[in-house]
């Protein structure tokens, strides 16, 4: 062995647990003497932290393994890992797939990723997709966001008990578990004296998260995000990603009341219509769904509303379809994401026959279409109104900053480099398609 540091190389694909699960990856090997580059060339370990949820995410992994392993003829020290979903579903599958993948780590055994790397490096089978009942953030390093982000992310919640038909979360990240609430609020503390003003709580299902209480009872969301509430120094609070069903008084309530909680909520619906909703195994009809974004608007006016669909649902009609339309029609989403249904193995619905690509296609159009015009009166709305910015970074022209207005809209404003991580009130000059032009007040 060198005292050269070795060099360590994530790609990360998918959600923003991905990209949390990745930075505690990277911290767990610091010990082992990796240090991380942007570079795959450069790298001595390279994972890919990918990602289950369609088809498409699935195959990108494998291109992505083609390429790679190219690299190995330069540099024989190379070895190359799967972690997240695609490692959790397909296992031992992928090495036999793609011969040059050397290891292969699901999402919930990070923890023992420099052992893995080190049977790796002694020729030993390295394959672990084992779900432990002890919690793998206990024994990964305490988050340590360098403080150029003034915005971080903090897993306080993961896996799913909910089965919805389409999903692989079930299975790729397990049942749902809760972290303590006493880690998560000293890990919180640490983000903020390393500068960061903004946190994200991140769970599969968030709003669902029931943690132990730092002096025993149980934590709700909203209890979680009281407490954050109370660090000074943090500035803005969010979390993502709820379901409907675990929307409880208390978190509609702290919309309301908590400044520090920001505006804008990503709440899924995936369809409009309650047969395929049943279909889907959601457990709420659309009407519910509505019941619920009235509640929460009436707590908080200005609550920009973010969701995901699914078009072509194994027996969407062109009726069904029509409802989803509708429902996006009542909701008006200031953001969403849409996609055409993708059959994943081992889901209930992947036994049924989906609708033809060519109606999918063309459904994923016609509301791509609506959500696009729904998105530009969001952000025309936006024009002459004043709002914070939390700026993150240089903008593309000098003298410029960008960051996130309250409603995780982008913002261009032109300010001194000084307030780079700081929040600043500015007034909406213009809306672009996908960005706010703003003066600082
Ligand atoms: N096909 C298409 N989209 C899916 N999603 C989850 N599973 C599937 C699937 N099988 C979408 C849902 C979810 C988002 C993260 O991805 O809309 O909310
Ligand atoms: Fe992909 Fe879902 Fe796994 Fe995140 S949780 S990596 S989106 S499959």
């Amino acid at each position: 062995m060198t005292d050269r540091p070795k060099k360590l190389h994530v790609k990360t694909y998918g959600c923003q647990m991905n990209v949390y699960d990745s930075e505690r990856m990277a911290e767990a090997m610091g010990p082992q003497g990796y240090v991380t580059t942007d570079r795959p060339e450069e790298a001595d370990l390279i994972l890919l932290n990918t990602c289950h949820i369609r088809e498409k995410a699935a195959e990108k992994v494998y291109s992505e393994l083609g390429r790679l392993k190219t690299l190995k003829a330069d540099n024989p020290d190379l070895r190359i890992g799967v972690a997240g979903c695609v490692a959790q579903a397909e296992g031992a599958e992928i090495m036999a797939r793609q011969p040059a993948v050397d290891l292969v780590v699901g999402p919930q055994a990070y923890h023992r990723l420099p052992d893995l790397v080190a049977r790796a490096r002694a020729g030993e089978q390295a394959l672990d997709t084992d779900m432990p009942e002890e919690d793998k953030f206990e024994h990964l390093p305490q988050a340590r966001t360098p403080a150029a982000r003034p915005t971080a992310f903090l897993t306080v919640q993961e896996g799913c008990d909910k089965f919805c038909a389409f999903c692989v979360v079930p299975y790729t990240r397990g049942a749902e578990v809760s972290r303590p609430a006493k880690r998560l609020l000293s890990e919180a503390r640490a983000l903020v004296d390393r500068g960061v003003k903004e946190i994200t709580l991140l769970g599969q299902n968030v709003n669902a998260y029931h943690g132990d209480g730092p002096e025993g009872g149980t934590w709700s969301l909203a209890d979680l995000i009281w407490a954050l509430d109370g660090i000074d120094g943090l500035e803005r609070i969010r979390f993502t990603t709820s379901h409907p069903n675990d929307f409880t008084d208390d978190l509609i309530a702290a919309h309301g009341t908590c400044a520090k909680l920001m505006p804008y909520l990503h709440l899924p619906v995936q369809a409009g219509s309650d047969r395929i909703l049943k279909a889907m195994n959601r457990k709420h009809t659309a009407a519910q769904y509505i019941e619920l974004i009235n509640r929460l608007r009436a707590a908080r006016p200005d609550l920009l509303l973010s969701g995901d669909f699914i078009v072509g649902f194994p027996g969407e009609t062109d009726a069904d379809f029509e409802d989803t339309l509708r429902l996006v029609e009542q909701v008006g989403y200031g953001q969403a994401y849409s996609f055409k249904y993708s059959a994943r193995p081992g889901t209930p619905a992947a036994e049924k026959q989906g609708v033809s690509d060519a109606v999918a296609s063309e459904r994923l159009q016609r509301l791509q279409a609506l959500l696009t015009r729904q998105q530009q009166a969001a952000q025309q709305a936006m024009v002459g109104r004043e709002t914070s910015v939390l700026f993150e970074k240089a903008g593309r022209l000098p003298g410029q900053l960008v960051g996130k207005s309250e409603y995780l809209q982008a913002v261009h404003v032109e300010a001194p480099d000084s307030l780079r991580g700081q929040v600043a009130h500015v007034r909406v000059t213009e809306a672009k398609a996908n960005s706010l032009a703003a003066v600082l007040i």
